[in-house]
């Protein structure tokens, strides 16, 4: 068939995209398997990010180490490492900041082994041996949300409802603080916690850090059960469907204080029912929170691909005073 190279893409056959999404989606043994190795040569990754970092070296270096492990087990990164003082920043590729006390480092990043299975973990931890109270507060809420969301995870849930669930715990945390206010159903509703967690709770994973992302973020995460939302933060979820077993997706809740987007928000009065602004305002310098791991949904419920990779403060304190 004579067809020109630039209508290729909207000449594609969707019964055959459909037909491929759904035979991808469920991860064989063998897949699964692969999977969990990425997962364990990224464990050794966020180790190591988290044994080497201290006040006074590049982030740079510590993005050379990572990526030296990657390559190191015959693989790759699976996708441009995120190893940053500004976690606030989404999808901050700049290595070019010295590490100071006080700070946050997020790091998200994983390796693909060489049949190009990947791994994609998020981890925050200070560059002070310990984390401060405010640190502390801030990664206790996106902890206990990313826990309670994979704790949620087993087969027909709509991954949507997981990602409302994680922005309704983020609502009552931040409530906590005196940061968010107001009636957490009506503040989710009205996409307000999406100041502070402005992305999805995560996507599927496979061969694809985005599995299957070419073929259509749409037709891979939203298929034709459910119409993606145009609202801020909903709009940014890559995947909202029915879980079945054999899907592998990420959970990775986030918060984080962006001073542009406070600004910009509190200049419109936007949600000002639901924010506190004042109180985001001394938040600005704080950067962001991320947790993010890998997970199998099982024929009655989930589980968590590798080794465990320390989490808790207890854990992450730990590792950071080695
Ligand atoms: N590192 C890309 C992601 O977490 O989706
Ligand atoms: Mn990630
Ligand atoms: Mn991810």
């Amino acid at each position: 068939m004579d067809i020109p190279i630039n209508i290729v893409k909207s000449r594609a056959s969707e019964a055959l995209i459909k037909a491929v999404i759904s035979l991808v989606s469920i991860k064989s043994p063998e897949e699964v398997a692969e999977m969990e190795k990425a997962v364990n040569i990224t464990r050794a990754m966020h180790l190591a990010a988290m044994r080497r970092a201290r006040p006074g070296i590049l982030e740079a270096e510590l993005a050379g180490i990572v990526e030296g492990i990657a390559l190191a087990a015959d693989g790759q990164l699976s996708y441009p490492a995120i190893l940053t003082v500004n976690g606030q920043t989404l999808h901050n590729h700049y290595h070019g900041n010295t590490l100071k006390e006080g700070q946050l480092v997020l790091g998200d990043f994983g390796a693909e082994t060489p049949t190009h299975y990947a791994g994609d973990i998020t981890r925050t931890f200070p560059v002070s041996k310990s984390f401060n109270t405010r640190q502390k507060e801030i990664y206790k809420i996106v902890l206990d949300t990313e826990v309670a969301c994979i704790e949620a995870l087993k087969p027909g849930i709509p991954y949507r409802d997981v990602h409302l669930y994680a922005a309704r715990m983020i609502t009552e945390g931040l409530k906590a603080l005196g940061i968010m206010k107001g009636d957490t159903e009506e503040a989710v509703q009205a996409g307000a916690h999406a100041l502070f967690f402005p992305h999805g709770l995560g996507h599927m994973i496979g061969m694809d850090v985005h599995d299957m992302e070419g073929l259509g973020e749409d037709h891979v995460g939203y298929g034709d059960e459910m119409e993606r939302s145009s609202q801020f933060g909903l709009k940014s979820l890559r995947l909202a469907r029915t879980l079945m077993p054999g899907f592998v997706l990420t959970v990775e809740p986030g918060i984080y204080f962006i001073p542009e987007l406070i600004g910009q928000w509190q200049e419109e009065r936007k949600h000002w029912e639901f924010i506190n602004y004042e109180k985001a305002q001394q938040y600005r310098d704080f950067s962001g929170v991320r947790i993010e791991d890998n997970v199998l949904i099982t024929e009655t419920g989930h589980q968590i691909l590798g080794q465990p990779i320390p989490k808790t403060i207890q854990e992450v304190e730990a590792v950071r005073q080695g």
